[in-house]
């Protein structure tokens, strides 16, 4: 092994000094300066030797493409979200806050696949007791899964050299160290170094190599941004830790779609896959308050439909207050001032609180019609029927505007037993499903007299 030391590199100018120091000599940019280990390396070992065999440039048409071996991880809703199944040699970052659920979903995942695959699981933060004491809870401790409580990278490096297993997961990025490197585990320098060797493990030997991240307190994954260059797909999971439902997304996916989700829901039983998500958002009470309506929203490919309550109050506050939760505040300010202008209706004195049931995000403008409808609804204390559900952009001259894939959110709708939709005009088609009624509105106030008149 090539001898190794460590120098300090601006991450401005890529300037190399010796001794760490607030200011870069060389740029004079501040805090710029991290730890990278440095090899002094024989020509056959460097640290930066190319993933695959080099053969120089090749045509794109010449290029020998084999199909993606995919394997599967035995947990559908995971599948989906990589874009059906693991690819071999890929590395998968995934994050999210702690006590989330990642060393759970995985060790479901991971046992699951050791039966067809050789698979380890690394961990730093647990025992292999512990690991082992999951398992049995989750009445899964009749498995070849190989386990091993390691926090040191070369440790690890070492039994995949005997080992080879074809999966291995690492529990988490944040625990690793080298030696190579004086700063601490979880260091920006420690958790670049550790990943960049594990990347070109994976890419070398065709292994697939999943880490797990945490999660700042700020939302993004904890360590250097860099991490989400490096690796090939990027998971997040995430939920509200009150309520057992648990959304697994992809942000960047180098071999499959992003923004497709996985949903989940915590048990005394470990995870377990909710294939059919619109039922369970959507628990509503009876009988039907004034302020409630459902939304069919988007997530990836897939159609969901979620409540949308709210609650409009005669304000004390000189300035009044516009709260938002699971969906974003300034476009709740901006459907105020719409409804104003365009539906006739004035919440300057009012309080306005707008909650997606669930703990869900909807982030789409297909959810700005059910937004302004409930907060009509609620201000003039008139429920809207049950057997609704609606989607539509609003625009700023009160116009509703189409949204994608409106057909497959009808569709949706006339699967859970809806009888009524309310969608924009630009969505309209002559195949709805003949269980569902379709009303198209062009303006705001078509849609105010067509539910509350
Ligand atoms: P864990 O997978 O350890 O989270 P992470 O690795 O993301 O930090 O999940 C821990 C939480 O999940 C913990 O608060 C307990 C809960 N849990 C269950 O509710 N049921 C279960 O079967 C298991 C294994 C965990
Ligand atoms: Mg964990």
């Amino acid at each position: 092994m090539a001898k190794t030391k460590s120098v300090f590199q601006c991450t401005a100018c890529g300037a190399h000094a010796a001794k760490w120091a607030g200011q870069c000599s060389e740029c004079d940019a501040w805090n710029t300066l991290t730890e990278v280990a440095l090899v002094e390396n024989s020509a056959s070992s460097s640290r930066f030797v190319n993933y695959g065999k080099n053969l120089g440039a090749q045509r794109l048409q010449q290029v020998s493409v084999e199909t993606l071996e995919r394997s599967t991880t035995g947990i559908t809703e995971l599948d989906r979200v990589l874009g059906g199944g693991m690819v071999a040699g890929s590395v998968i970052l995934i994050g999210g806050d702690p006590g989330i659920g990642k060393s759970t979903l995985l060790l479901q995942a991971m046992t699951a696949l050791s039966q067809k695959h050789k698979s380890l699981y690394t961990t730093g933060e647990e025992s292999v007791q512990q690991v082992a004491l999951r398992a049995q809870r989750l009445e899964m401790i009749d498995s070849e899964l190989e386990l091993l409580a390691a926090n040191d990278l070369t440790v690890i490096l070492n039994q995949l050299q005997s080992l080879k297993p074809e999966v291995i997961v690492v529990d988490s990025i944040q625990t690793l160290y080298t030696d190579n490197l004086q700063s601490a585990p979880g260091t920006v320098a420690q958790v670049r170094e550790t990943a960049a060797q594990l990347v070109r493990y994976a890419k070398q030997t065709q292994t697939t190599v999943i880490l797990v991240g945490h999660v700042t307190k700020e939302g993004s994954l904890a360590g250097p941004r860099v991490l989400e260059h490096m690796v090939d797909t990027v998971l997040t999971f995430e939920g509200d830790r009150s309520s057992s439902f648990r959304l697994l997304r992809a942000i960047k996916n180098r071999f499959g779609p992003v923004n497709e989700i996985g949903v989940f829901a915590m048990t005394e039983q470990g995870l377990h896959e909710v294939s059919n998500p619109s039922a369970m958002f959507i628990q509503r009470q009876q009988p039907i308050t004034a302020g409630n309506v459902i939304l069919a929203t988007q997530e990836g490919t897939r159609p969901l439909l979620v409540e949308v309550q709210a609650l409009v109050d005669q304000s004390s506050l000189g300035n009044p207050r516009r709260l938002t939760v699971g969906l974003e505040s300034s476009r709740l300010a901006m459907l105020l001032a719409v409804i104003h202008r365009h539906g006739g209706y004035s919440l300057a004195d009012q309080d306005v609180f707008v909650n997606v049931v669930g703990g869900v995000k909807v982030s789409e403008p297909a959810a700005d019609l059910a937004i302004c409808l409930t907060v009509i609804s609620s201000l003039i204390d008139k429920p809207i029927d049950e057997h609704w559900i609606v989607f539509g952009e609003v625009g700023l001259s009160g116009e509703i505007r189409p949204v994608q894939r409106g057909q497959d959110r009808v569709k949706e709708a006339a699967k859970l037993g809806f009888t009524d939709a309310l969608i924009p005009a630009a969505n309209a088609s002559k195949k709805a499903p003949a269980k569902i009624k379709v009303k198209t509105v062009k303006t705001l106030l078509d849609a105010v007299d067509l539910l509350f008149s």
